[in-house]
């Protein structure tokens, strides 16, 4: 075992844990562990934009940003939060410029803004351009700034690094304290210790428990994993979202840009359906109302395809020139992957897991929470994995790079402030002790499950039972598959028994977490009898106000290998806005 000692350590090179970083690392010791080369990071797939009421275009404010970001959450948004992720919206992309992203422009040179779902002037009169943007590779761009100002200051990279589990101990008044991530070298198979003051993770999301997704596979829900199995607890886990626009059949994002710059969804007969379920911004419409109305069309017959499954969007007007200058990927992904040329033909697409609204329960200054009022000291948590909760039910488009951002930058600023106002705390005796015995019990042969099976069938059955819409039955149905899943993924044989470059063994512990997530997402989606964002449940299809105007907590409770998960509550922060029904 090797031990390391910094101030911050930051889990996560994606968005938020390089945002973090560069505010971290001038004021403390800090490192980066991550799992995968950093420009390998997932926020480097996101498309279309970052938002922020910039006003470059045409009239906006943080006030109109932040009414649609409560509403298109379907009011179960932190308001306070919402509206200081609006407030801070126009420096984070400010910062973003300063440090030399490259933002399309106007013709006058100011950054130029698009259209995005739910994005609206004047609290829904007509759709508004509030999404900066570099084509369709906004996220790649963010990804490589930030990358580049790490390097500019001096972060350390720990590599191929996983973590595995956290530890923590309590101060004299017995309140939490993480101090150290146990992470698995993937190169050498060595386990390594990272003692530090503060902690920020910053792990992404957990798509990769359905099997269509937009989520890269290393999108296996680690960050929360490891949080849940320490007792603490996960927020809002039954709201996922499912963006419009996947490929038909293969999940891979073509972006809300698309419609933002005029893209048009049709079914079989070419009618532009929007029209009928959302008449005021049609195509423009929040992602859960969109992926609904396109679910429905298919459900009653009208979608397209040899097996009527899908539905198309339509750029064939925009024409080649706009196509190649703004949205130069997904022309090039609906030819590369589908066969299908944009310019002159309709692109099959159908909803894609995209996104968890809910995770980690954090205050506004990334702190992680033990309960609803009781912080874990040194521990916080930003981006995908993280609940603050700005987004409610169902997040806007572009209101993701601008949280990974905004609160990515809040958590290295607090996490450094923090450990330099305290002393190291000690470890516990034998830190890496649950780590070893967990890995060697997956290396040991003692059967013939093998990983890959159960990822598939975890993953059809999400798809199948927990997608778009869910019913009690289908919900019931999915749980007991899982409890099936987790008795043979005791089971498993990894097959390879060696110490490097291992990724047998890591895929292994990456299903653990996503049966876990898988289980808590459908045991919070059960408890929720009500339709609300993301969660649609045919069986209780009205929002519910008076009894689920809260937050889902669930916790771990016991060790079994069918988690014992107790809910609970936090009530949600009203301001401003009092909840309305939600008509577009
Ligand atoms: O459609 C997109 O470009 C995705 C953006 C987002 O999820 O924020």
């Amino acid at each position: 075992m090797q031990e390391h000692r910094y101030d911050v350590v930051i889990v996560g090179a994606g968005g938020a844990g390089m945002r973090a970083a560069i505010e971290a690392a001038p004021r403390a010791r800090t490192a980066v562990l991550t799992k995968l080369y950093p420009t390998r990071s997932h926020t480097g797939a996101a498309q279309g934009g970052m938002c922020a009421a910039l006003a470059n275009v045409e009239e906006d404010n943080w006030e109109w940003h932040t009414f649609d970001t409560v509403k298109g959450g379907d009011y179960i948004v932190d308001q306070d939060a919402a509206e200081l992720m609006a407030k801070e919206a126009i420096d984070a992309v400010l910062d973003l410029e300063k440090m030399g992203l490259p933002f399309n422009r106007t013709p006058e040179g100011r950054i130029d803004q698009r259209r995005f779902g739910g994005h609206t002037r004047d609290h829904g009169k007509a759709p508004v351009r509030r999404a900066c943007y570099a084509a369709d590779r906004t996220g790649h761009m963010i990804l490589q700034t930030l990358y580049q100002n790490c390097v500019k200051h001096n972060v350390e990279f720990f590599n191929e690094f996983y973590a595995l589990d956290l530890n923590m101990t309590t101060d004299e008044n017995g309140e939490p304290v993480a101090n150290g991530v146990v992470a698995y070298e993937l190169a050498t198979g060595e386990i390594h210790v990272f003692h530090a003051k503060a902690i920020i993770f910053a792990t992404g999301g957990s798509g990769r428990m359905y099997k269509t997704t937009s989520n890269a596979h290393t999108l296996t829900g680690d960050g929360m994993g490891i949080v849940f199995r320490k007792g603490l607890p996960l927020e809002d886990m039954e709201f996922h979202q499912f963006h419009p626009t996947g490929l038909a059949g293969l999940g891979i994002l073509i972006s809300e840009a698309v419609r933002g710059e005029g893209g048009i969804l049709r079914n079989v007969d070419g009618e532009r359906f929007m029209e009928r379920y959302a008449p005021t911004i049609k195509d423009l419409a929040p992602r859960d109302i969109v992926a609904r109305s396109m679910v429905l069309e298919v459900l009653e017959g009208r979608g397209a395809g040899p097996n009527k499954d899908y539905v198309y969007i339509d750029v064939r007007h925009l024409g080649e020139d706009v196509l190649n200058e703004k949205l130069p990927d997904i022309t090039e992904f609906s030819r590369t992957y589908l066969g299908v040329d944009p310019v002159t033909e309709l692109v099959p697409v159908y909803p894609t897991c995209h996104y968890i609204m809910g995770g980690i329960p954090t205050n506004v200054d990334a702190q992680v929470l033990a309960n609803n009022d009781q912080v874990v000291h040194g521990l916080y948590a930003a981006g995908e994995c993280a609940c603050v909760s700005v987004h409610g039910a169902n997040r806007l488009g572009t209101n993701s790079l601008l949280d990974i951002n905004v609160f990515g930058r809040r958590a290295g600023l607090a996490a450094a402030a923090y450990a330099n106002s305290t002393d190291f705390t000690e470890l516990e005796e034998n830190p890496t002790a649950m780590v070893d015995e967990w890995l060697a019990g997956l290396l040991s042969e003692h059967g013939n499950e093998r990983v890959a099976d159960i990822r598939t069938e975890l993953q059809q059955t999400m798809d199948n039972n927990a997608a778009v819409f869910r019913t009690e039955e289908t919900l019931t149905t999915v749980l007991g598959d899982i409890h099936a899943l987790k008795e043979r993924y005791n089971h498993i044989r990894v097959q390879d028994k060696g110490k490097r470059f291992n990724s047998d063994l890591l895929e292994a512990v990456e299903l653990g977490f996503l049966l876990e997530l898988a289980e808590v997402t459908v045991v919070s989606a059960l408890n929720r009898k009500e339709s609300r964002g993301g969660h649609a449940r045919e069986d209780y299809p009205d929002r519910d106000d008076e009894n689920f105007m809260v937050h889902t907590m669930a916790y771990k409770m016991g060790d079994g290998l069918i988690a014992d998960i107790e809910l609970g509550y936090k009530p949600v922060v009203q301001t401003r806005y009092e909840p309305m029904e939600r008509k577009y």
